[in-house]
């Protein structure tokens, strides 16, 4: 069984983090040696990488050691061969709303309905189960989801960086998984900044940059006349006036803020290279980009390549500052970001 082993001294911040994270095991107990603390975890592979250098930085490691049942132990058995029959290692919690994948066909509905029940007792403050019914499409990146269990809602309460989001998981793209990068950019920006964060949803990046950092200057601009709607609610009630929301097509709208920002965002994966244009036209003469795209597993140059093409055929210079992957997306592709400095004046 998988724990996070970490030195006494951290071990409240880190149990903090995998609370956070939606990885802590409350089925296990959390163990302890003279020196360290072994809190038991469930993590699936997908985000194990992202997980492991997250705990490195304060020298905490992932291993695997024998639990310690603190629960009913019927309970857990039932949960772990239901959890291995339907093969899904995880579900993302939205707050009072858990979404599961199942990926195995054939799986009963009533085996379906007994895994969630068995979500909603481990956590208690998960009252709403919903399953995924298909993938994220469209221009405004929406999945079907079905209801499987407790309470009939679809409106999800989450909370991250101290704000608070709320939306109809049906009209608008939210993922948890992006909750890492959030914070990575979140700590990046200064005081001061002008930024400009491209699709912006119901506002996840923008508001908790603006409440962290509430002397900067946001523009989010988002499509979908939906999670607009929500980012402006959202805003209003984390107090975060310094963002502007702006309803439209990015490929409209940029023309109003040509030389606006020190720092762009761009979280729209699958298509983020075609606004190479607009994010030239945006950049201050110095700009950080933060550049999200599908690629081929581990094929960070496809997407440098481009950005590099486009630095030559206008006239700008490229540094790339920091590449990772983000998360698993399909067999074949992940998800990676690029975070990269625009220089228009010639050195
Ligand atoms: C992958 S989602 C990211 C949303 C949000 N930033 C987040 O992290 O939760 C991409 C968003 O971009 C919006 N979008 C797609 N094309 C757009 C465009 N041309 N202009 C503005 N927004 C767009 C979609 O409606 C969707 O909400």
């Amino acid at each position: 069984m998988l724990h996070i082993k970490t030195g006494k001294g951290n071990a409240e911040m880190v149990k903090k983090l995998l609370v956070k994270l939606n990885i802590f095991d409350r089925h296990n107990s959390v163990q302890q040696d003279k020196n360290f603390v072994y809190f038991p975890v469930n993590i699936n592979n997908n985000d194990k990488l992202n997980i492991k250098k997250l705990l490195e930085k304060n020298g905490s490691k992932i291993i695997d050691m024998p639990g310690l049942e603190n629960r009913n132990n019927t309970d857990r058995t039932s949960f772990d061969a239901l959890r291995k029959k339907i093969n899904t290692n995880s579900y993302d919690v939205l707050g009072n709303i858990a979404i599961v994948e199942i990926r195995e066909p054939g799986i009963k509905k009533e085996e379906i309905t007994d895994f969630a029940n068995h979500i909603m007792k481990i956590n208690k403050s998960i009252k709403t189960i919903l399953m995924k019914e298909g993938p994220v499409e469209g221009i405004y990146r929406i999945r079907k989801v079905g209801y499987i269990a407790g309470k009939k809602t679809y409106i999800a309460r989450y909370i991250e960086n101290h704000c608070l989001f709320t939306f109809d998981v049906r009209k608008t793209f939210f993922s948890v998984r992006l909750s890492y990068e959030r914070t990575r950019i979140m700590k990046q920006v200064k005081e001061g900044e002008n930024i400009v964060v491209m699709f912006a949803g119901i506002g996840p990046f923008a508001i908790e940059i603006a409440k962290a950092k509430p002397h900067t200057d946001i523009i989010a601009i988002e499509i979908n006349p939906y999670a607009y709607k929500q980012m402006v609610y959202n805003i209003k009630i984390n107090k975060t006036g310094n963002v502007i929301p702006i309803l439209g097509d990015v490929k409209k709208v940029y023309i109003k803020f040509k030389g606006f920002a020190d720092r762009i965002v761009m979280p729209l994966p699958k298509i983020s290279t075609d606004f190479l244009d607009e994010v030239l036209f945006v950049a201050k003469n110095e700009c950080i980009v933060h550049m999200y795209s599908f690629v081929d597993i581990d094929n960070f140059d496809s997407v440098i390549d481009k950005i590099k093409k486009h630095a030559k055929e206008n006239g700008y210079k490229v540094i790339i500052l920091f590449k990772r992957k983000v998360r698993g997306y399909s067999v074949k592709e992940e998800e990676i970001v690029i975070d990269y400095k625009i220089i228009k004046h010639k050195c």
